[in-house]
């Protein structure tokens, strides 16, 4: 039988559960920009836009600018919510219990959103997507680690933030083919329908073999190890099955700790202090570098710049995310977690003081290709990494506990990011267009001292 000492590689039912497992981190990214490529359609202005009944259903829903803002807004409000239960419900339900009702919540919420004839069903929709994505977002990094043999941990955790990257960029890809009348709802039901397959197909997933150790499971854990992992032993006929331990020395619990800490418990303990402070400061990292200040307003930064290519700046952007997430999927075990982290950072950095300049000077070349080497950087490390170190970082017995918290507060800083940024710009630049690169300054000074924190925190 494969130990993880010795399994190199995922069976190909191994690679599937995979798959399974980051369908939730798709639709997270997918919900994450999918209503904003269809504002223009989804939205108007006046009952009597509404024509051309499709299914029975309207072509458009009357609102104004605010209230869309709300009904986006009630992904991230159920986001925070999905986040703060995703600890209780992958200890009570397991990984495999959580991640289904993940997909099921994704699939009634996007079914009511792309039925919504008026504005209660699509907030409602919104806000259960929103949970499932909550609480996907927490469970998939740590379900994928638990799961990979522990040679390629690294490699495949970098798969959550790349399935992110994936799910942004169809919805932007689709929104270039689907943003019409007729069209906006297949959207939300394209959606729909790949959870409610991911919902009932799950007879057929493993549970992490983790979980099923901590639950004293071991012959199912055993059983589930063969099924996923590729047994590629030296000196096959010298050992025997069972004969080595199954999980690697941080899934080993000791007897104390068997019973999960609550998030109360987890504050208050002070041996977990550190792991807890490193993810927060990791995910803190992640956020304040302004990432997705970027990817939302990208049109709006270089609207004067480039205005004949606004409607493509942001996919492009997605698509440099896209690529440059491959990277560390090679490089997170030769070059090692921290240091990508800092040359991420230090990237990030130098990309920010370049934004600010060339939009403070009227150098528009040199602020267009800032904000692609700033993409570049997210993607190497500042993206991927906080997603890989969770369950590395967090033991086991305060793993689901520790990725819940750190994850509801990115779920806060990504909105808070998001509802300050174009306030702050014109309040930093006071009217004046030429000072719109300063609020790129600030983003740096705050990233680097969240980034000082975390490196002095993670030992990597
Ligand atoms: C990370 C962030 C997410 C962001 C994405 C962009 O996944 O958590 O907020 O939108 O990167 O690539």
């Amino acid at each position: 039988m494969a130990t993880d000492r010795d399994a190199h590689s995922f069976t190909k039912y191994g690679w599937m559960v995979c798959l399974w497992v980051l369908t939730v981190s798709f639709q997270y990214g997918y919900h994450t920009s999918a209503l904003n490529q269809l504002q223009a359609v989804l939205t108007c202005k006046h009952a009597d836009e509404i024509s051309l009944p499709y299914f029975g259903l309207p072509t458009c829903i009357p609102m104004s600018d605010a209230t869309f803002s709300v009904v986006t807004s009630m992904f991230t409000v159920g986001g925070l919510f999905g986040s703060v239960f995703a600890n209780v419900a992958m200890d009570r339900w397991g990984r495999k219990g959580a991640t289904r009702a993940s997909a099921a919540l994704t699939a009634v919420g996007a079914a009511l959103t792309g039925l919504a004839a008026s504005i209660s069903p699509l907030i409602l929709g919104r806000f259960l997507v929103g949970v499932g994505a909550g609480l996907g977002i927490c469970i998939g990094p740590i379900y994928l680690s638990e799961i990979a043999p522990s040679k390629i941990k690294g490699n495949l955790g970098v798969l959550t933030q790349m399935a992110i990257v994936i799910g942004i960029m169809v919805t932007q890809v689709m929104g270039f083919r689907f943003a019409t009348p007729r069209e906006w709802r297949l959207v939300l039901f394209i959606s729909s329908a790949l959870s409610t397959f991911q919902f009932f197909i799950s007879p057929c997933v493993t549970e992490s073999p983790s979980y099923l150790q901590r639950r004293g499971l071991v012959e199912e854990q055993k059983a589930v190890i063969r099924r996923i992992w590729n047994s590629e032993r030296i000196g096959d006929s010298e050992r025997h099955d069972g004969e080595e331990p199954l999980l690697s020395e941080r899934d080993e619990v000791p007897a104390e700790h068997q019973a999960s800490v609550t998030v109360p418990q987890l504050l208050s303990a002070r041996e977990l202090r550190r792991p807890l402070l490193t993810i927060i400061f990791a995910m803190l990292s992640q956020q304040l570098s302004g990432i997705n200040a970027v990817l939302y307003y990208s049109n709006d930064i270089l609207s004067k710049s480039l205005p004949e290519f606004a409607a493509y700046v942001s996919l492009a952007i997605t698509i440099v995310n896209f690529f440059m997430t491959f990277p560390p999927i090679f490089l997170i075990e030769r070059v090692g977690r921290k240091q990508l982290l800092l040359l991420s950072v230090g990237g990030a950095l130098l990309s920010h003081l370049a934004v600010g300049y060339g939009l403070d000077t009227g150098f528009v070349t040199l602020s267009s290709i800032a904000i692609t080497t700033f993409v570049m950087s997210f993607a190497i490390g500042l993206g991927p990494v906080p997603f890989v170190i969770i369950p590395e970082v967090a033991p086991i017995h305060a793993v689901s506990a520790i990725s819940s918290v750190g994850l509801s507060l990115n779920w806060i800083v990504n909105f808070v990011v998001g509802l300050i940024f174009l306030p702050l710009r014109n309040f930093l630049a006071s009217g004046d267009p030429m000072k719109e690169g300063r609020v790129f300054y600030v983003f740096a000074a705050v990233l680097l001292s969240s980034t000082f924190v975390l490196s002095r925190l993670y030992r990597g």
